[in-house]
This record gives structure tokens, sequence and C-alpha cells, in this order.
């Protein structure tokens, strides 16, 4: 695992952005996990620039959902899926056949962690991922106590995802379940990054990077990452005694 830190979190999202585009240049068919939530945020919306500069053609790649609120349609701004929309598809122009999302709204969601596990299959696996951390240290919505090998999952979400996640919500919203990949994805992706910034991220990172590898806190599952670096603006990265 390598940690790189940025002084700010502008220079934390350019990184991001180019990394992104360097893999499209490398490989326009990849297939991309890319998740929604603040911190990416200016990351998508620096990549129509940056893609443009370097002339990289996004209508190859393939794009998969890291996770989705159960019970919420995608026409709730607070979805991930309108998240997505609006920050990076409708953007980049990427067609309705280039992504596959979960569906928040499915009445079964078993045959739904079965039906996105297919289509990673068949795609061929995850080419980059890219992803944040919460404040109790998930990923995606791999909550702490998840099992590493988990896949494709539905899962209780946690009491502080439940709290944190209100912020994506214009009104107060009910929380409960979540689908999501697993941390067998994240491992078996070829790349992942894991971004954070800001000070209110400093004590988890520490405890992701410099505190036991457990599933307790699951961002730490991917310093078994061959390929998984880390990406911080100093504040996020105040607290690691490394610095
Ligand atoms: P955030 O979410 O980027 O909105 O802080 C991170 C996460 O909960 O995974």
């Amino acid at each position: 695992m390598a940690l790189r830190v940025y002084r700010n979190y502008d220079a934390l999202s350019h990184a991001a952005a180019a990394e992104i585009v360097l893999q499209i240049k490398q490989n326009p068919i990849s297939v991309l996990c890319l998740a929604a939530g603040e911190t990416p945020r200016l990351t998508y919306n620096l990549l129509p620039e940056i893609a443009d500069k370097e002339g990289v053609d996004f209508s190859r790649c393939r794009f998969v959902g890291l996770d989705e609120w159960l019970g919420i349609p995608d026409t709730n701004e607070g979805s991930c899926a309108w998240f997505l929309r609006e920050n990076l598809f409708a953007p980049l122009n990427i067609a309705p056949r280039q992504i596959n999302l979960f569906d928040g709204m499915t009445k079964d969601p078993a045959e739904e962690c079965r039906r996105m596990s297919r289509r990673i299959v068949d795609c061929g696996g995850i080419d980059l991922m890219l992803v944040g951390i919460g404040l109790n240290g998930h990923i995606g919505f791999n909550e702490p106590g998840v099992s590493e090998d988990a896949h494709v999952h539905v899962t209780e979400l946690d009491e502080t995802t439940r709290s944190v996640g209100q912020k994506y919500f214009r009104e107060a919203t009910v929380l409960q379940r979540g689908i999501t990949l697993g941390l067998r994805h994240l491992l078996e992706s070829r790349k992942a990054f894991m971004m954070a910034a800001g000070a209110k991220k400093a004590g988890i990172i520490r405890l992701a990077l410099e505190g036991s590898i457990t599933t307790k806190v699951p961002a730490s599952i991917l310093r078994k990452h061959a390929c998984g670096d880390v990406l911080l603006d100093s504040e996020a990265a105040s607290m690691l005694t490394v610095i």
C-alpha cells in the first residue's frame, strides 16, 4: 500500500482525477467502480476537463455501482445513483449501456446481489475502485465486523452510517439497510484507491492505517491489497505518526 498526502482537497482531487484518466488511457475498456459521496465530488467535477486535455475517451469503459441505500429510489437526491448521474455520468456523457448500478428499490435484494455479482464476473472483474472511508471505517456499506470474504451483500447499517448519511438528504430519512459490493471485491480489484479529506477523517484514517488490520475497521483491509493506494489531504493525514 502506498500512502500519498496532498496539501489540500484541491490537490488531492486533481491527483485522483488524473489516476482515473490514466486508467482509461491505459485501458479504454476498463471496468470502474467509483464511489458516491462528498469526498470524490471534486474529483468527478474535474474529470471532463482533464479527460479533454489528455484526449481520453470514456465511451468504451464500464461502470459498476459500489453501494446504494435500500428503499431509496434513484430519483431521490440522496441516492448514490443520483449523485453519480449528476456528478459523473452526465458530465462525461456516459451512455446507459455503460452503467450498472444497484436498484435501491428492488423487491428482491438477494437477487439484486446475484445480478450484480454476475455482472462483475461477466465483465471480467473490476479494474479500478475508488472508495471513500466512513467515520466508522466503512468502505461502501461494508460496516464494522463485516466478513473479509463478503462479495455483494445486504447489510443493516451501522448507527454512525445512519446518522452521518443524513447529510446527503434534503429531509430526515430513515436509513436502515444498504446493498454493497464486499471487501472481497475490493481485494480482487486490479487497482484500488481510497481517498479521505478533512480533519474529521483524521482519527479513523489513523486507525485504518496504523491500527491492526481487522474487519472491525473495514478500511484497514485495504492494506492487504497489492495495488491499493491511500490518497489523503494534509488534514486527513494529520494524526498519522509517519507524517
Ligand atoms: P463521504 O463518505 O465521502 O461523504 O465522507 C465516505 C463514506 O462514507 O464512505
